[in-house]
């Protein structure tokens, strides 16, 4: 089991459609994974509601600040991955999440004040770590990359690496059509319907992932 939070200071990142299209890529190749939905706005769960028997994710929905840390520790015992999805904004729940994470994942657009929200992001796991004593293993994930992208996404790299914070190689690029789709139709990039190229980079990024949390588990 592992437990893998999405985390932003910022709404519109990112973080629930990557939520939901790795979850769904695990699943399809075979992997037991729940997402908890802990946004009041409850998207993960709308989507789960959409997709009906077209997915074996499952969902926990309404996860508040008062029953996070019961519903991660019950999950954890169930399921091979656990995924946390959160509100835009550092609140109880965002910490809790944290705490209890193997691994947080920190979607971020590329422009300057998206950075400045990554590195608030950032800062909130720090003074977790601290408070806990604990090392927490985090990784900025670039999102929503212009198709041309190649110039902005090197520097962003550059100004996120120079603050210290690890990020991973695979990035998810802008693609309306495969992602946006997603929350009206239920039909993920993984799905046999799904668009090849998003499909493609999501695979690429649960795999870093998965290897990050092999690497974390040998070495506890
Ligand atoms: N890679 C992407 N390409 C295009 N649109 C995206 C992409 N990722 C997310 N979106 C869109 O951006 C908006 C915000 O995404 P969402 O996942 O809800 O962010 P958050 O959970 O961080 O608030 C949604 O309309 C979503 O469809
Ligand atoms: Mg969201």
């Amino acid at each position: 089991m592992a437990v893998v939070s999405i985390c932003s200071t910022k709404g519109g990142v990112g973080k629930t459609t990557l939520v939901i299209c790795l979850a769904d890529a695990f699943a399809r190749q075979g992997g037991s994974v729940v997402i908890l939905d802990a946004d009041p706005n409850g998207h993960v769960a709308a989507w789960r509601e959409m997709a009906g028997s077209e997915t074996k994710v499952d969902v926990i929905p309404g996860v508040t600040e008062g029953t996070i840390q019961a519903h991660i520790e019950e999950a954890s015992s169930r399921y091979s991955i656990v995924l946390v999805d959160l509100e835009g904004a550092a609140s109880q729940s965002v910490t809790y999440a944290i705490a209890w994470s193997d691994l947080v994942l920190m979607p971020t657009k590329t422009s300057g004040m998206d950075l400045q929200e990554l590195y608030r992001t950032y800062a909130v796991v720090q003074r977790t770590e601290k408070a806990l004593r604990r090392q927490i293993a985090a990784r900025a994930v670039f999102s929503q990359i212009p198709a041309l992208k190649n110039r902005v996404s090197s520097h962003a790299r550059g100004l996120v690496a120079g603050k210290g914070i690890p990020a991973l190689t695979t990035e998810i690029l802008h693609r309306p059509s495969a992602y946006q789709a997603m929350h009206f139709t239920g039909v993920t990039p993984a799905h046999p319907d799904g668009d090849a190229k998003a499909a493609q980079e999501v695979r690429a990024t649960l795999s870093e992932i998965l290897e990050i949390l092999d690497r974390e588990k040998q070495a506890a």
